[in-house]
Order: C-alpha cells, then structure tokens, then sequence
C-alpha cells in the first residue's frame, strides 16, 4: 500500500507543479480566454462554490439546532436572486457539467463515433432554423414536414401523408389499404430502433422479443393536444375521433379493456394464456420477416441466434387486440408514436442515447488531452475510490470480481481498477471495431431524423454482436468505467470535495456493501428510543416519530456518508493538494472536517424538505464525526445525549 500511495503522491505533485507553472506563464492568455485551465482556475472553482455553500445557509439559524435547516435556510432567498443557474444544488450540476462540456467540445471530436454524434448533435440544434433555404417560400419547416422530408420510408407516401391522421371515409375513398401498411410501418421503424407495437432487442446472438413496456397511452386531451399542429386546418370532431380511436387500441393493448369492442373486424380463436411458446400469427410473421430484412442479418445469424421471447402472454393478448382494430387506426398510431418520440425536445439526450461513442470518443482523449492526461486522471480516480475497492474485495470473492473479466494469471495483490477498466475499455470502447461498424452509415447533410435513425439502426445491429453490458451494475467494470469518466469531466468542474458528496457517496450507497441487518435493527429500536425520548413537535420537530423505511434510509444514509467522508480524509491525507484545499476552505471558515456536511445537505435543499430533515438530521447528529466538526453544547438538539449506530463495528 504505502508503495503505490508515494506513486499516487509523485503523480500528484506532478500535477501540482504543472499547474503552479501553468499559473505563471498563462496569465496573460487567461484575460482572453478566462477557462484556461490553471492554478487560479481551479482556485476560481473553489472559490465559487464556497461562496455559493455559504450564501445557502441561514447564518442565523444554529448548526447544533437544526443542521439542515441552517444549511439550507437561504435557499429561498438565493433563489430568488438574479442568477438562477447558480442558486441550483450542486447535485444537479454533475449532469450539468457533462452537458456543458460535450457542447463545447463536440466540434473537436476526432474519432468517427464522436464526428457522428457531434453531426448529430448540431444538426439537432439547428433543427429550429429555417430548413426551406433555397426554396420559394423561406418559412421554418414544421416537425411534421420536417419527417415526411427526411425519412425515405416516408417520403415515399409524403402526398398521402400530408393528410394523416386518417378517418375511414378518407382511407376507403382514397384506397389507402393498398398503399399503407402498418406491420411494414412498424417494422421499418423498429428496425430503426424506434419500436411501438413489439420491442426486440439483442445481445450477443440472441433475439429478444417482448412486449412494450410502456406502451404510450395519454388521456383523449393528451392526444388530441399532441396533434394540434397537424390538426390545425381540419374540423374539430376529427381530433377527437382520431384520439378516442387510438386510445381505445392502446388501452386495448395495455390489457386494461376487455378484449371484443366496437371496432372489432372479425374474430378470431384466443391462444390458451400461459403458452411457452410464442405463436406466431401472420401478423407477427410478416412483422419480423420485414423487421429482420431490414436489419441485413444473415440466414446463418438468424438461425443461429438463441431467441428468447419474454412475456408471450402480454405479447399475444396486444397483437390480439391489433388483428381486431382496423389496419387504418394502428397505423394512425404507429405514426402517431413516431412523431411524438421524433419530437427529441432535448438534444443532449443524443449523449446518453448514444453514450458508448461519446464514451469511446472520450476514452480516445483528444478532447481531455489539453486537460488532463489519462494515465494521471486514472491514477487520482483509483486513489479517490481506494478504499471503497478494498471493502469491495473483501466483501466480494474474487471470482466474482476478478474471475468476469482476467484471466488468473494477471491477478494481482493489489486492486488495479486502472487496469480493469483499461481492459474493459479496450474492448468496449474498441475503436477499431466502432469505427468499423459505423462506416456504413451515410449521413446526408441537414437532414436530422433520417440521421438519427440511420445511426441507431447501425447500433440496434452492432448490439447483436456485442455482449450485452449493463452500466448500472456495481458488480460490472462497465459501471466503474463509466464513473471514471463523470470523475474526469467532473474534476474540470467541481471542487474535490464535492466529488465525495455526490459520487463518492453514491457508489457507497448504490453498491449496498454497507447494508446489514444486525445494524439496521440495532438502529431501529435506537432510533425509536431517541423518538421518545426526545421528540418534541414545538421545540424539535427533528426527533419526529421514523418510519421503518425511513430507519433504512437513515442507517444506509450514515454509513454511505461516514464511509465517503473517511475517502475523503484518505485522499487529503495521501495528497499533496491538501494545502490549497485547506486554505481556499480557511478564507470561507470553514475546514476540511465541516465542508463535506455542507455539501451533502446541500444538495438536497428544497427537495422534500420535511423528508429529508429528519433523515440528514437524524444521520448527522448521530455521528462522531459530526460531533467533532461542530462541537455542539451537551444539551443542543443536534447532540442527543445517547448516540446510535456507534456499536458497529467496520
Ligand atoms: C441569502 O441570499 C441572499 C440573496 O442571494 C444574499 O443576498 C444573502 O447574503 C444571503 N444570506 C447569507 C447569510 O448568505
Ligand atoms: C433564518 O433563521 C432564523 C432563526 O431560525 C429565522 O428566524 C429566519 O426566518 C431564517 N431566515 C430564512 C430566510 O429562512
Ligand atoms: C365468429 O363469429 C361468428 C358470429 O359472430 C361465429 O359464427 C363464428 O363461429 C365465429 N368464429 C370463430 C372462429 O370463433
Ligand atoms: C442490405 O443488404 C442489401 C443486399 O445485401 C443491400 O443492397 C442494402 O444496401 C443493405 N442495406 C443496408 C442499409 O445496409
Ligand atoms: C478491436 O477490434 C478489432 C477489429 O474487430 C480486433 O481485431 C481487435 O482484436 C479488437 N481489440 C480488442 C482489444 O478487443
Ligand atoms: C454484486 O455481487 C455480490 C456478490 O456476488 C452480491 O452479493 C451483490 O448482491 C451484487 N450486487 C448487485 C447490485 O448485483
């Protein structure tokens, strides 16, 4: 250990000293360019939060009679303040700062994944201009027009289409059931990764088939609402025949009708329920046989493919419900769907939908490079989560942890996360292989939604040979890889400290390696006793009567929180950062014992307040460390004379 600690502390010095000589030689650069990243940057960062932690708290209002109403109590008069994005709680910047930095770096991707979604993403924001430049007449495209112009399956149908949704006189008069047809329609979209009848999805050879989860379904008011635009010219009548049409379909599919109604064409006999395997009417039939076609699997792919239908029941009951509605309503709904999903309100969403190429793109580092260096920005996350991969090497067996991912023979006695998650890395984020897979997309130029849709059909195909990898899962190197990289951006935006209130005391929380139920019924009857003892509704509405559930959130809260503000300490103390920390915190009061209350609590202002004061208070008052920090007279509130939770032992 102490070993690899002076290597982290070299790494670190390094940085120090290259952000002292930065420091020096830039200033003149910094009057043009403020961003510039240098010692006084990251001052600057500290000095701005700091202000913020002490304008949110009521200084009037004591620490060790009510904590969180003291951290909190200005929030209402910051909020109102001028500058609304600053009167935030930190907590949401994380997202925040992701965002910011992908927008003001995607012109500098240089990976064809990132080129991609960089397009992508302007072509999104420049959805709102004008699209007819170079046409007659020079007024901005609706949505609508917008997707008949730009996806080919559409257009196609764009004179017909201009008149959609359909009633019956308008379908029958004009023969639509020759030329439109909802299984292609559906087919043709989901093959584009935008389901609405059947979800399929992939991992690595296998086919999934399940029903969708959350199968659209707004009010007759909704409905008619998301179509005013399209509506504006017809008669008022029409919106709410459409409307009724297509939500007796979808409440129809959802199961909440029961299955025979009005619009039934013909009738046919139910499945028995229960059946294993998935029939397959004509309509689902021809449905996959488009769908697959147009995805470009092989014969051999399919055949050889493990296909696992989940939920056959709830998918027989919803394709039921279609074979009974007329083709000229499903279809109405189907586009209806498209059009909603297509609407892509927030353009940053391209970020997380598309998150393995941002990913990928960032793992290449050209954008960090001028920031930071890779092998140093790993070096600091492996010391910041140091110890949380301790406890969770103790706790998991190794098979577990390392078994996934190494071979035997490159185990090593100490945790190398780094090197984890470059092997992860180099395989999930394989550059070669991404830029292989997307050469075949073709974008054409300005023309967002055949693009959007381009790009995710090549992902709904790559999934098929990828091993599915899910990013939520503590237990996979995916979720550490991705925390590696919010630490990275996160670094460039937030003071340190704040990365152990939020990340740092998330990962404790979500791997749930501190839970245990000895505790949790220690604290229980603990908790109650301090209830009675001391609660008070007038006087100290704090030691308000828990429920067994908020007893959990309590436990879990002050063990996640003791847990990241000691990695917080590791890290002061193995770092050679700590003089600046600690200055920077003296000219705001405060001291690296303290700081880290604050911005827990913080980022939790104004977000069910009553909730969550007992809860952080209840957590705090209970912990030596907090008692340390605060030094609260023996008879304050936020000092019960007899603490809970102290008898566990790590
Ligand atoms: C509370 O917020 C207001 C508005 O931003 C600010 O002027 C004031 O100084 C704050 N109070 C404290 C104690 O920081
Ligand atoms: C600050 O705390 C004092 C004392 O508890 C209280 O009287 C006052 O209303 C609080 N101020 C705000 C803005 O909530
Ligand atoms: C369909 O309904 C008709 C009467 O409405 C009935 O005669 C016929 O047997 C039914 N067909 C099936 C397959 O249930
Ligand atoms: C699918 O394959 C066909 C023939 O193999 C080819 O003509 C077509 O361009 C391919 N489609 C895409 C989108 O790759
Ligand atoms: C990356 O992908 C290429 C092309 O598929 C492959 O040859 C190479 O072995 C891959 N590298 C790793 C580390 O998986
Ligand atoms: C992670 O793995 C451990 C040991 O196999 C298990 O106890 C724990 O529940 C897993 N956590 C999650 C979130 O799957």
């Amino acid at each position: 250990m102490s070993k690899l600690r002076r290597q982290w502390q070299l790494l670190m010095l390094l940085i120090a000293i290259h952000l002292a000589h930065a420091d020096t030689t830039t200033t003149a650069r910094e009057e043009s360019d403020p961003d510039s990243e240098t010692g006084q940057f990251f001052t600057r960062l500290y000095k701005r939060n700091l202000r913020q932690m002490m304008e949110l708290r009521n200084a009037s209002a004591e620490p060790c009679a009510d904590f969180y109403a003291h951290a909190c109590g200005n929030f209402s008069q910051l909020a109102k303040a001028e500058d609304q994005d600053e009167a935030l709680p930190p907590f949401l910047y994380n997202m925040q700062d992701r965002m910011q930095f992908f927008q003001t770096q995607h012109g500098n991707f240089e990976t064809l994944p990132g080129k991609l979604l960089a397009q992508l993403y302007s072509e999104c924001k420049m959805r709102s201009r004008s699209q007819h430049v170079g046409s007659l007449h020079q007024i901005s495209a609706t949505h609508w027009e917008r997707m008949l112009e730009q996806l080919p399956f559409l257009t196609v149908h764009e004179e017909v289409l201009s008149s959609w949704p359909f009633l019956r006189h308008q379908w029958q008069r004009r023969q639509l059931d020759e030329q439109l047809n909802w299984i292609q329609l559906a087919a043709q979209l989901a093959a584009h990764g935008l389901p609405t009848l059947l979800h399929i999805y992939f991992a690595e050879q296998t086919i999934y088939l399940a029903p969708m989860q959350e199968l659209p379904c707004p009010s007759l008011r909704g409905f008619k609402l998301s179509m005013s635009e399209v509506l504006t010219d017809r008669h008022p009548q029409v919106a709410h025949i459409v409307a009724h049409e297509m939500r007796v379909l979808c409440r129809g599919m959802r199961g909440e009708l029961p299955l025979t109604n009005s619009l039934t064409r013909r009738n046919q006999s139910t499945p028995s329920p229960g059946q294993e395997q998935l029939q397959l009417d004509d309509n689902t039939m021809d449905y996959l046989q488009n769908f697959f076609g147009l995805l470009n699997f092989t014969e051999r792919q399919l055949a050889g493919a493990r296909k696992l239908p989940l939920n056959v029941e709830r998918i027989t009951q919803a394709w039921q419900v279609l074979r009974q509605t007329e083709p000229r309503i499903v279809y109405n709904y189907v586009m209806w769907q498209a059009r909603q999903h297509l609407e892509y309100e927030d353009c940053y969403q391209l970020a997380t939908e598309f998150e393995r190429l941002l990913h990928a793109e960032y793992w290449q580092w050209h954008v960090l490079a001028p920031q930071l260096r890779r092998d140093v920005a790993m070096a600091m996350y492996q010391l910041h989560t140091t110890r949380f991969q301790q406890r969770r090497r103790t706790t998991l067996n190794r098979r577990d942890w390392y078994g996934l991912l190494l071979p035997g023979s490159v185990e090593h006695p100490e945790l190398q996360v780094a090197r984890l998650l470059q092997a992860h890395a180099q395989h999930y984020l394989n550059i070669t292989e991404l830029t292989m897979q997307y050469n075949q997309v073709q974008f054409r130029p300005g023309s967002f939604y055949g693009n959007l849709l381009q790009l995710r059909r090549v992902q709904l195909r790559h999934s098929f040979e990828s091993p599915y990898v899910d990013e939520d899962d503590v237990n996979q190197s995916a979720y550490f890889l991705r925390k590696f990289l919010h630490f990275v951006l996160l670094s460039l935006h937030r003071p340190m400290y704040h990365y152990y209130a939020t990340e740092g005391l998330q990962l404790w929380h979500q791997s749930r390696l501190l839970q245990d139920t000895d505790g949790y019924y220690t604290a229980l009857d603990c908790l109650e006793r301090q209830t009675q003892q001391l609660y008070d509704a007038e006087v100290a509405p704090i030691y308000r009567p828990l429920s067994s559930h908020e007893v959990a959130n309590v436990f879990h809260f002050y063990r996640s929180f003791q847990a990241s503000l000691r990695d917080y300490k590791f890290w002061l103390h193995g770092e050679r950062f700590v003089f600046a920390e600690q200055f920077v915190l003296q000219y705001f009061g405060l001291d690296e014992h303290r700081v880290l209350f604050y911005a827990v609590a913080q980022q939790l202002c104004n977000r069910q307040d009553e909730i969550l004061a007992a809860q952080i208070n209840r957590g705090y008052m209970n912990l030596p460390e907090f008692q340390a920090a605060f030094k609260c007279d023996p008879d304050a509130f936020m000092n019960p004379p007899a603490k809970c939770m102290l008898n566990r032992c790590e």
